[in-house]
């Protein structure tokens, strides 16, 4: 992602940033996009991992959908221009303001989590005389084998609504007169790699679509979600993510009908990749037991690895130069050096869980170096925060 020319653009900025690298995000769409093509799969973009907005500009111009989670977000995809009938607006807790908004909108629809938000819709939708499309997110109870943080299709999660409810669904459905049944939507987690876990999900997916048109209901939409994981240890080997298998995960083992859409609601594997926060080394502290090299990002720029214990790839960019490794304090010539030392790598802000990694291998490092936390670009600035009173949160793009 960095060459010398990349970090010198960096000298007059100010630190922290994100940087987004915009071909690599163009890249990366387009790949999905035409793996998803092949199979007529319809691509939701998760605007809860990037709503940053030259980001939002790239997915929609690449023909993308948007996946909603709260009122704000609903408003984002419209003011962004995305298609309103590709907008869906799913979460376990929608306000009522929320989801008048949406149908005032008229979005195509609705992901319900519960039988009470069945009901609520159905009194907003006849109070405005709309129809709302409505799809059942249901709790398939496929464990993800991810951080149980983002673990989200388990009975104990609060997430769907659990098949022993399914009954009770039916009914509401059968008497709530402006709701539409538009299908099943599923989602059991996120940063997923292991493809099996997508496979135990089609075979939910099609035992519950069988519920539902054994009963008169025609299924008309599969939402499987998102989840697709990215490589965080190799970001530059494995920047685009293998989309290909992924998709044909579920053409090899969903109950596909022909009048049938496949949706998909990614998030991660088409943003994580694009983005890097950048950050100054603001001191150096020699430790007895360990050096810390303190930057000037912290966990309310990056969050992650202060909540999940995430990895982020970390490089001292200024020591970098492509391909050869890195270079010794006021050398010229590109020559590899190799004293590497071994640090904690901290942020400035007043919590113990502020670090980013501990025993960073990285050459000898000075104040005023930058520093790279690689995969940033999903669930990174949006989950962004101003404790300590921290300023908002700047950009640099690249040249698309
Ligand atoms: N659909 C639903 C219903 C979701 O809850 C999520 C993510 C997605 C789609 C998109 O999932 P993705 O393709 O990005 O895995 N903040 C955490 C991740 C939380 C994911 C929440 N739901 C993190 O930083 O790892």
């Amino acid at each position: 992602m960095f060459d010398e020319r990349i970090v010198a653009s960096f000298d007059d900025k100010e630190t922290p940033f994100y940087y987004y690298d915009l071909k690599l995000l163009n890249q990366t769409l387009k790949e999905c996009r035409s793996a998803a093509e092949g199979h007529k799969f319809h691509i939701h973009f998760a605007l809860k991992a990037n709503f940053n907005q030259k980001v939002l500009a790239a997915v929609k111009a690449n023909g993308f959908g948007a996946d909603c989670v709260s009122g704000g977000e609903v408003k984002k995809a419209v003011e962004v221009g995305f298609d309103k009938k590709q907008i869906v607006f799913a979460g376990v807790g929608k306000s009522d303001a929320e989801i008048n908004f949406a149908l005032d909108n008229d979005i195509f629809a609705f992901n319900v989590e519960s039988v009470q938000e069945l009901e609520v819709i159905d009194q907003l939708a006849t109070a405005k005389n709309k129809k709302a499309s409505v799809a059942i997110r249901i709790n398939p109870n496929v464990d993800a084998h991810t951080h149980h943080y983002i673990t989200t299709g388990l009975d104990e999660n609060k997430f769907g609504i659990n098949s022993w409810d399914l009954p009770l669904v039916y009914d509401t459905l059968k008497s709530c007169r402006n709701l539409e049944f538009l299908g099943i939507h599923f989602h059991v987690g996120s940063q997923i790699l292991d493809l099996n876990v997508f496979k135990s999900l089609c075979i939910k997916v099609n035992e519950m679509q069988q519920w539902f048109e054994e009963r008169g209901m025609p299924v008309k939409v599969l939402n499987v979600g998102g989840g697709l994981g990215v490589d965080y240890q190799n970001p530059d080997e494995n920047a685009i993510p293998d989309f290909k298998s992924y998709f044909q995960i579920f053409a090899d083992f969903l109950n596909i009908k022909p009048h049938q859409e496949v949706h998909f609601e990614l998030g991660r594997a088409l943003v994580a990749q694009c983005s890097s926060l950048i950050s100054k080394v603001l001191y150096i502290k020699n430790g007895i037991k360990k050096n810390f090299v303190i930057i000037d990002a912290g966990m309310t720029e990056l969050m992650r690895p202060a909540l999940y214990q995430a990895y982020h790839k970390i490089e001292n960019v200024s020591r970098m130069v492509e391909g050869k490794g890195f270079k010794a304090e006021g050398e010229l010539n590109l020559i590899p050096h190799t004293s590497y030392l071994s640090y904690d790598v901290v942020g400035p802000i007043c919590e113990s869980s502020d670090c980013f990694g501990k025993g960073v291998e990285m050459p000898e490092t000075k104040r005023g170096d930058l520093i790279a936390l690689r995969t940033a670009g999903a669930y990174g600035e949006v989950m962004a925060s101003a404790y300590n009173l921290r300023p908002a949160i700047k950009h640099v793009y690249s040249e698309e």
